[in-house]
């Protein structure tokens, strides 16, 4: 029976193998009549990217063209759709040294949506509940299905009607066509599309805004005694933003960002290179063309037990934002105080600063910050022969094993820790056998 479906499978996956080429190959030949250069080029990577069989992690130089017009900025904010938004927005400004920035709600005359808004320099997370029993009715059924999570993630953007218009000339779904909010402080464009799950990218044009955040919100009242009392955390940036797919959505949904947002393949690793004994993954970095955005997306991949990637996709029900990694310049201070304001961190054993140790004796990567203190916080180092980085990983953020946080600290290395997914991914799979889901 066990052959029979393993059979099944591969037949399944040949088919599919199939379609999608005969489906590239149409693609090509419509693309080549109508001269869409851009078009065929993108094809012509996916095929190359399709027969890559990477050992190590691959960077990626081409940039492919240069969009014509409308370009990303950065990461404007992220937005959590919660069951009780004031208790979440307290809980990253008193764990993580976030700040209340704005608010709206029943007294800013928002009779459907509350929203919390707390900033740490140039991060801002917008935690959001509904305030009625049934409305927004997608909104209760987010919750239900998903717990706790990322509902958008927003991109700030120049010229946002052209990239609207030419991501959903490719085929984005539209779940919000442009529109504009006005205050006293100026005007905002946005819009939004869908991506995986029912995760979606909201764009942001705010060059025409002075205001604090955006119409509608007034600046936070409340004021955090315990900001005064608590050294500041020092997280200035988000770094990346993590999905986790199904298996075999990964190319896909990176394929999305490459042919409607003009993204590009940054770095990406294989299963080959990232495995436990239990355990693997498999993930492809895209980003903008300036590469001020970066956006992993993992898929699980087949080991003797579950891997964390299909634990998060059956609690979440689906694919979403696993991690949201935030730079640090002094990632050793962020910890420790992180660590005294009470947030968890993956606990991470002796072995692998033994490891280290040794490895990095033979190294020509010197690391500059104590060993010591870097095993004491339980800090991960990845490095090469150019740089290193130094990261970090929360406990989930939640119940549900669903979102947790990273710090990381970047020392002349763009990568994204894979000298560390396996110790990272034995650290998870201790938690995720005491949650029976290993
Ligand atoms: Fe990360």
């Amino acid at each position: 029976m066990g052959q029979y479906s393993n059979f099944n499978k591969k037949v399944k996956k040949a088919t599919r193998k199939k379609d999608f080429i005969k489906g590239l190959a149409l693609e090509t030949e419509k693309a080549a009549s109508e001269q869409r250069m851009g078009d065929l080029y993108q094809i012509t990577k996916k095929l190359c990217g399709n027969k890559r069989n990477t050992k190590m992690p691959t960077s990626y130089t081409d940039k492919g063209p240069k969009p014509e017009s409308g370009r990303f900025l950065n990461f404007a904010h992220v937005t959590f759709w919660v069951g009780n938004a004031k208790q979440a927005a307290s809980y990253y400004c008193t764990r993580m040294g976030f700040e209340p920035f704005a608010y709206k709600g029943l007294e800013t005359g928002s009779r459907e949506i509350a929203a919390h808004v707390v900033k740490q320099n140039k991060i801002v997370f917008a935690f959001q509940s509904m305030l009625n029993p049934d409305v927004p009715k997608e909104f209760g059924a987010h919750l239900v299905k998903h717990g706790d999570g990322v509902k958008d993630v927003a991109f700030e953007v120049e010229d946002l009607q052209a990239i609207f218009k030419r991501a959903v000339g490719r085929g984005a779904i539209v779940v919000k066509e442009p529109w504009e909010e006005s205050d006293e402080n100026g005007t905002v464009k946005l819009a939004q599309v869908q991506t995986y799950g029912d995760t979606t990218h909201t764009l942001i044009d705010k060059s025409k805004y002075k205001g604090l955040f955006l119409p509608g919100y007034q600046p936070s009242k409340f004021k955090d005694p315990l900001s005064d009392m608590l050294p500041t955390i020092g997280l200035n940036f988000i770094d990346h933003i993590v999905g986790n797919q199904p298996d075999e959505e990964m190319v896909p949904v990176s394929d999305w960002y490459e042919k409607n947002l003009m993204f590009h393949r940054f770095w990406s690793i294989d299963d080959s290179q990232m495995h436990t004994e239990y355990s693997a993954l498999r993930s492809i970095v895209v980003t903008n063309y300036e590469e001020t955005i970066k956006m992993p997306i993992n898929e699980p991949a087949p080991g003797k037990r579950k891997s964390q990637i299909q634990e998060y996709v059956d609690f979440y029900g689906g694919a979403g934002v696993q991690h949201i990694a935030m730079q640090s310049d002094d990632i050793i201070k962020s910890v420790t105080k992180l660590r005294e304001r009470g947030m968890l961190f993956l606990d991470i054993p002796d072995t692998y600063y033994k490891n280290l140790r040794e490895r990095l004796k033979k190294s020509k990567c010197k690391v500059k910050e104590n060993l010591d203190t870097i095993q004491k916080l339980n800090i991960l180092i990845d490095y090469d022969e150019n740089g290193y980085l130094l990261q970090i990983f929360t406990k989930i953020m939640q119940d549900r094993p669903t979102l947790f946080l990273e710090v990381i600290q970047r020392n002349n290395h763009q990568g994204f820790g894979a000298g560390n997914f396996k110790s990272l991914f034995e650290a998870i799979e201790i938690d995720q056998a005491a949650r029976g889901n290993l």
